[in-house]
């Protein structure tokens, strides 16, 4: 999978996609990850990508024209183009599920107080990745790259992402436990030592539906 990430803030990303998992998946090329400055597509002798909304009104609004030159350059017909902003459609781990088997991925950050609606037209989706407003789609484009990188074919063993809480059963991970069997007067459940497999699951899924209805009974309609 190729992921080019459009941003005017480059630098916020130096660091995050170079350890753990997520390098890994890089290095094994199961991912390429390219971070796309769109500042570089002003024609403004300064490189000015923002200027003031029609009609009045506080801040600086993101111009379309670096950005549709931007993905124009980009997208092919394999490219799915998102879009991050606090009014798109909340993200779900169903659409991690859905976007790690996409080709090619071209997530534009907006910025600043807003972008002209118009860029809206480029995108395949909208996403929002809660209802809280960063200062911009930097961080919900590292959420979203996390999320789905993870559940590429071979990035993690496939258990591990089977057993995730919020997939398809919609109910949140059982608690787990190691080394010591007693700390600070906490033991941990006597089933777990037990070596039974069939209690031990069934153990587990009782956990995971008594924690989803004290937390989140939302998912259990
Ligand atoms: N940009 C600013 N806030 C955001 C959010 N919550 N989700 C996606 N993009 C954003």
């Amino acid at each position: 999978m190729k992921i080019d990430i459009l941003t005017i803030f480059p630098h916020m990303f130096d660091n995050i996609f170079n350890e753990s998992i997520i390098k890994r998946a890089i290095d094994s090329n199961k991912v390429e990850i390219n971070i796309v400055d769109f500042r570089e597509f002003s024609n403004d002798p300064h490189k000015k990508v923002d200027d003031t909304p029609y009609g009045g009104g506080a801040g600086m609004v993101l111009a379309p024209g670096p950005i549709f030159d931007c993905v124009e350059k980009l997208r092919t017909p394999e490219s799915k183009v998102i879009l991050l902003t606090p009014d798109g459609e909340q993200y779900k781990q169903k659409m991690a599920y859905k976007y790690s088997k996409e080709k090619h991925l071209i997530l534009i950050c907006g910025h600043y107080e807003g972008f002209d609606d118009r860029i809206r037209t480029l995108a395949d989706a909208e996403i929002s990745i809660g209802d809280y407003v960063l200062t911009g789609g930097e961080i919900p484009a590292m959420v979203l790259v996390d999320s789905i990188i993870r559940l590429i074919p071979g990035v993690i063993n496939e258990q591990s992402h089977i057993e995730d809480s919020f997939n398809d059963n919609y109910l949140l991970d059982y608690p787990t436990y190691t080394k010591p069997r007693e700390y600070r007067g906490m033991k941990v459940p006597e089933v777990l030592l037990s070596g039974d497999h069939a209690k031990i699951a069934a153990w587990r899924q009782e956990q995971s539906i008594k924690k989803t209805k004290e937390r989140r009974p939302d998912l259990l309609q």
